[in-house]
């Protein structure tokens, strides 16, 4: 290893599959912008490498460096890289340009079905990431991989003759931003991989005959790393491991939990450009202009009711059916509910059936809509997130900013993140939210009963939206526990 791997500071490649706002679906696309910002105002250099996507805005596509070749699968195929970089900031985003793969309308799917080629796509990704930015003459200290699409990388680096041979040994870190999403896929397109026939054994690559790429990732990467330290130690048991709690417990080790943050300058009520009024701890007028105008763009009457809001993918790790199985106990509360989502069609069909039941109490937005969401936050006195399984949510950390006091159950980075209303948190000015314990209506629909009592009772419903914004969730601590890992993985490759 060369002297200049260990200088100070760092080089870092940071590879995702979204990065907001270029292509976001979910958290992991906030996390892929937040992050490597912090990590350089620690002052080091740090480069993002993403897939150019059909649908990434055309300011920021920045100008294309150059072209390369890979080979992967028996085929020789090119690419191009672009350079943009991350609006707001001088960090560089490298993009990964093949039509073939990314000129579709969606990042991972159409009409609710995962592409049939997402292996090769993501296996032309993970080694075009390293051959693209290589040949711009940068290399990087260390690497961070997120999330299995990006999961080969740690594989090509310790093991294939086809990665380009400057990039070989750079050591890696790995993050499993949800380990539900493995990228399974069956084993006959193992050879998409590029890997040796030998890595398709259950001790690497195969999992009951099929290709399971996540193993890559633990496998290989020479740090591994979560999103929340609840969820490191629920990975690693039958109930949330998901089929690999046994795999990732023998890197045990070598794997981290470090909560995520959310980046202020984006989600700041005092500051927001997307809210229709501002507000803060100290100041919270602005904040019922924001619920009025949020009940009047909805169609909801605009009352004083509790308003209970909900931003989320609609799937079942959401807990969305408890929330749809909950309405009609619900109803019967003075209340009102917004959803804001997409996702599973049956998930949708079933809420958008209950708001045209009862429409002056359920309002239900089936879109992608950011502003939207930022409105939600802003507007709501409560947000739900009665998730079956959480790695650690980010929207719970957002509506705690915006003074949404979250109903949130028990799981991965909730746990991490909100402390419950009990009387002794209370008392002690702990208390940032409403928790549950079961993924079940009727603890649900309780946590949702305490909620209401907390409304009923303004001085106490102020004390928790204080305690709640004032939480720091800032990137500042996070960033340095990573800086620690990627020191730990090239001191012990
Ligand atoms: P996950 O990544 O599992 O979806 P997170 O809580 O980490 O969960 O992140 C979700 C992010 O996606 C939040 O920024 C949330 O506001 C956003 N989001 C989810 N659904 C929508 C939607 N329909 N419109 C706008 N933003 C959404
Ligand atoms: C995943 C998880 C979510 C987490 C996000 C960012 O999408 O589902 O809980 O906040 O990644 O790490």
């Amino acid at each position: 290893m060369s002297a200049q791997r260990h200088a100070d500071p760092l080089k870092i490649l940071f590879l995702a599959s979204e990065i907001a706002p270029f292509a976001k679906t979910g958290g992991l696309a906030d996390v892929a912008n937040s992050l490597p910002k912090a990590l350089t105002a620690l002052g080091h250099d740090v480069r993002l490498v993403m897939p150019c996507y059909a649908s990434i805005p055309k300011n920021l596509l920045g100008k294309r460096l150059g072209t390369f070749m890979v080979y992967l699968g028996g085929n020789h195929l090119s690419g191009a890289v672009r350079l943009s970089t991350l609006p707001g900031s001088r960090v560089p985003v490298y993009l990964i340009e093949q039509g073939l793969y990314f000129a579709r309308s969606g990042l991972y799917q159409a009409g609710g079905r995962p592409y049939s080629d997402n292996l090769e796509r993501f296996a032309f990704f993970s080694l075009s990431a390293l051959e693209g930015v290589a040949q711009t003459g940068w290399l990087p200290d260390v690497i961070h991989c997120n999330d299995w699409h990006t999961a080969l990388a740690p594989a090509f680096l310790k093991v294939s003759q086809r990665v380009n041979p400057a990039c070989r040994g750079i050591p890696t870190v790995f993050t499993i931003h949800n380990l539900i999403y493995q990228g399974r896929f069956p084993g006959a397109q193992f050879y998409q991989t590029g890997l040796p026939e030998r890595l398709f054994t259950p001790d690497y690559l195969e999992y009951y005959g099929d290709v399971n790429v996540m193993k890559a990732g633990i496998a290989f990467a020479n740090r591994i790393s979560t999103v929340s330290p609840q969820y490191a130690e629920e990975i690693q048991t039958p109930e949330g491991g998901w089929g690999l709690d046994g795999y990732l417990r023998t890197r045990s080790a070598d794997i981290s939990g470090i909560l995520n943050g959310i980046d202020y300058a984006e989600w700041n009520p005092a500051e927001d450009p997307l809210i229709p009024a501002h507000f803060s701890r100290k100041n919270l007028r602005g904040k019922s202009r924001c619920k009025s105008a949020l009940q009047t763009d909805l169609g909801l009457p605009d009352k004083n009711v509790p308003l209970f809001g909900c931003v989320s993918r609609l799937v079942y790790e959401k807990g969305i059916d408890l929330l749809i199985d909950s309405l009609e106990t619900l109803f019967r509360e003075e209340l009102q509910l917004a959803v804001l989502g997409t996702g599973d069609s049956e998930l949708e069909r079933r809420l958008a059936e209950a708001s045209q039941r009862r429409p002056e109490l359920l309002k239900v937005i089936l879109r992608y809509d950011e502003a939207l969401a930022h409105q939600f936050y802003a507007g709501c006195d409560f947000f739900l997130m009665p998730s079956r399984s959480e790695p650690c949510g980010l929207s719970q950390m957002y509506s705690l900013a915006y003074g949404a006091i979250p109903v949130v159950r028990y799981t991965g980075g909730l746990a991490n993140s909100v402390r419950d209303a009990t009387a002794r948190n209370l008392t002690d000015g702990k208390a940032t939210g409403v928790v549950f314990r079961e993924p079940a209506v009727e603890d649900f629909v309780h946590a949702v009963r305490r909620a209401l009592e907390i409304y009923q009772d303004p001085e106490r419903r102020r004390r928790l939206r204080k305690a709640g914004m004032a939480e720091d969730f800032s990137w500042e601590r996070s960033s340095r526990e990573y800086e620690r890992l990627y020191r730990e993985a090239l001191a012990k490759p």
